[in-house]
């Protein structure tokens, strides 16, 4: 658990290295975009994976009742809620499960809420299967991004589903009690369903904390199906393997109806073996993690408010994502982007992509060794100087 080691992922087919030429247009980048962590897995994993590696047998897999149980058992201990191991469904992804749920709760033409700047797969997942994008555009307010409730109100008149990223990517705001409540009386007043992406749900922050939108109350549980998964949590995101959790039997039907339909309900080995493991025994390398996620964004937020003051970074509750606000710079995306990878040999995530909100942003991932970062604020420092 040597966070500090620098481990070599070129030539993994890793996405975060091996695809920077494509990426950057340069392979000599710092990558800090894609969001995942330059750290090893926890060692229960891959003692998990050596152990099966030995049996040597690798076929077809089921979720068995182990696995559903250690799921259940952790949601109930990290987030108080209390699921029950039939409600869960296996997918090949969160993005994956997203766009089954689209397809499962609405018909095309049907308009569906997202809030950007946000993770930007969502945009794809409603365009492609000809669902109506619907922007609720959100602002920054006390130091986070906040949600514009009176536009919500009058948006979800219409639309039929609400795509809510809980906690948010990518300015890592953690929603509170009030704030879920208001989303949940919105969506019951006006008959929407509510995809809650959870993905990022471990990686919250003292003293905020994650509330899943489903365990508010029985009628909100009752509209809402939650996505999640031990990828981010634990990076093991390469085995794409995460799970959808609804508590409604006619929700269960019709979500299980599409997966179904697309015979992706599948387990992948590794990946529930992973993830089992990862539930049951990494809670110690999980709370090792997070004290130096935050040790790392501390240095980088103190190292920006002192050095290169142009850009203002929103402190995140949640998620090693850093939201860098560049506006003052008044430059062109393209200029800023430029300013990023050309000038400083940094390969950030181009705010623009996240939709309406992004621009004159960069998310930065700083989930890499304090070395690494180090030198990456270093570099950025002298392109601005
Ligand atoms: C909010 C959010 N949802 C989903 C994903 C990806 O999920 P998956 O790889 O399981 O499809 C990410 C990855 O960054 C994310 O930030």
């Amino acid at each position: 658990m040597n966070f500090d080691q620098q481990l070599d992922r070129t030539g993994t087919k890793c996405e975060k290295y091996d695809n920077r030429e494509l990426i950057f247009g340069r392979e000599d980048v710092i990558p800090m975009w894609v969001a995942d962590m330059d750290f090893a897995a926890p060692e229960v994993v891959i003692e998990a994976f050596r152990k099966r590696l030995e049996h040597g047998v690798l076929g077809y897999t089921m979720l068995d009742s182990s696995c559903r149980q250690a799921i259940c058992n952790w949601i109930s201990q990290q987030h108080d809620w209390n699921v029950s191991p039939d409600w869960i469904s296996l997918t090949p992804g969160v993005v994956p499960g997203v766009n089954l749920a689209i397809q499962a709760f609405s018909e095309p033409g049907d308009e569906v809420i997202v809030q950007p700047p946000v993770y930007y797969p969502f945009f794809a997942a409603v365009k492609n299967n000809n669902r109506k994008l619907i922007y609720n555009q959100l602002k920054i307010k006390h130091g986070r991004l906040e949600i514009d409730f009176e536009e919500l109100e009058r948006q979800a008149q219409k639309a039929r589903l609400l795509l809510l990223c809980s906690p948010h990517n990518p300015g890592g705001s953690v929603w509170t009690m009030q704030e879920l409540e208001r989303i949940a009386e919105i969506c019951i007043k006006n008959d929407l369903i509510i995809l809650s992406d959870e993905i990022h749900a471990d990686i919250v922050f003292n003293p905020a904390r994650h509330i899943p939108t489903a365990s508010i109350s029985s009628e909100t549980a009752s509209r809402t199906i939650t996505f999640m998964s031990a990828s981010k949590t634990f990076n093991i995101a390469g085995l794409s393997t995460a799970y959808a959790i609804t508590s409604d039997p006619d929700m269960q039907k019709r979500f299980k109806g599409e997966l179904a339909k697309t015979q992706v309900g599948y387990c992948n080995l590794f990946g529930i073996l992973g993830l089992e493991a990862a539930y049951r025994d990494g809670h110690p390398w999980l709370e090792k993690v997070m004290d130096y996620l935050k040790t790392n964004i501390d240095f980088a937020i103190d190292y920006i408010n002192q050095n290169i003051p142009e850009i203002k970074v929103l402190r995140p509750q949640a998620t090693y994502l850093l939201w860098l606000d560049c506006r003052q710079l008044g430059l062109s995306q393209s200029d800023l982007v430029s300013l990023f990878v050309d000038k400083a040999g940094v390969g950030l995530s181009n705010g623009e992509i996240f939709g309406p909100g992004g621009e004159g942003f960069m998310r930065m991932n700083l989930a890499c060794p304090k070395s690494t970062l180090e030198k990456a604020l270093q570099q950025i420092k002298l392109a601005f100087d």
